[in-house]
């Protein structure tokens, strides 16, 4: 064990994730148990800046595994992207005696921590935190279970009404570049199509999958709609739709941020739950710059140059599944 590494601070940072609490809770305890000093940084990087910084302890983090958001709070931070922003993150920091990081973010807080390990040299790992699960070199982010969950109890309740009016509906869910959330709840959803930012849809395909379901009875429809995608905004799809295929009556919904809340499914919690307690005696074990995930059931630590500018590609396997479940 690293002896060195005696205060360790957690922080969360962008978007936020059901489960992230969990992750913290398990950051906080894993420290106490292994009797490290332990600190919560609130508002990701721009606390840091800012010196909002908290010593915490076992009971700081009773009641908060089942609960959605984050205590310590998120923040998309500019400041943090300038020399000078990171450099106040530093020296407060060393002000209080802080050896090592645990973060709990997406791709942005993975390359912050990264750069800022390179500047001035403090370990650091990176739990998945978005709910996008777009990070490669692992199976899930935390979050992502819970958000899809949350997308397939939305598409449901749409299911009855666009049954009852025999309409088409787009609906919309998150995933700025990533189809996962879209092909995931599509499949369990019962759509007959699917659109995602990693695939183009062009819109002749796309009404003809509407009419070959039409054809063989069906009485309502539903395409979901990965935000961000190559064919644009939700509504832009619709419209498009309604020109060229008017005999449709057509709705859209936008499930937007009611994704990130709500209480974290058991997956997500003991996901976050394993990764935080590893994280933290990685750290003490000397591991260091990577983000770490879960692969095939197994621990793995993922270094900067696996996840930079690259995808998780979604498996083809799900792509063809979804085409033979819409007919
Ligand atoms: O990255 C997670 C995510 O929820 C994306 O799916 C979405 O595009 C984005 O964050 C929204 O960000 P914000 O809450 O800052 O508008």
């Amino acid at each position: 064990m690293n002896e060195k590494i005696k205060r360790i601070a957690v922080f969360t940072s962008g978007g936020d994730a059901p489960g992230m609490n969990a992750g913290i809770r398990a950051v906080v305890r894993a420290c106490v148990y292994h009797q490290r000093e332990i600190y919560g940084i609130f508002r990701g990087y721009e606390g840091m800046i800012d010196n909002d910084i908290v010593k915490m302890d076992a009971r700081s983090v009773s009641n908060i595994v089942q609960r959605g958001g984050t205590i310590l709070k998120s923040a998309r931070s500019d400041k943090f992207r300038t020399t000078e922003g990171r450099k106040l993150a530093f020296d407060n920091l060393k002000e209080r005696g802080i050896d090592a990081l645990v973060a709990i973010g997406g791709n942005g807080t993975f390359t912050g921590l990264h750069l800022f390990y390179k500047e001035f040299g403090i370990p650091y790992i990176c739990l998945p935190g978005t709910i996008d699960n777009d990070l490669p070199g692992m199976d899930y982010t935390i979050g992502y279970d819970t958000a899809t969950n949350t997308a397939v109890e939305a598409i449901d309740k749409i299911r009855d009404t666009a049954l009852s009016h025999n309409r088409l509906f787009f609906i919309e869910v998150m995933g700025r570049h990533s189809g996962y959330i879209a092909v995931n709840s599509g499949i369990a959803g019962g759509a007959v199509a699917i659109v995602i930012p990693e695939t183009e849809t062009p819109i002749d395909e796309l009404i003809a999958k509407i009419d070959v379901g039409a054809k063989n009875n069906k009485k309502s429809s539903l395409v979901v709609v990965a935000e961000g995608g190559k064919s644009g905004s939700v509504w832009k799809i619709a419209k498009q739709v309604r020109k060229k295929a008017p005999y449709y009556d057509i709705k859209v919904t936008i499930l937007g941020h009611l994704q990130r809340g709500g209480a974290p499914t058991y997956f997500d919690r003991v996901l976050a739950s394993r990764l935080g307690v590893s994280a933290v005696e990685g750290l003490l074990e000397g591991i260091s710059d990577v983000m770490i995930g879960i692969k095939d059931n197994k621990i793995v630590h993922v270094p900067f140059s696996e996840v930079d500018n690259k995808r998780h590609e979604i498996d083809e396997e799900a792509l063809q599944l979804a085409k033979i479940l819409s007919i």
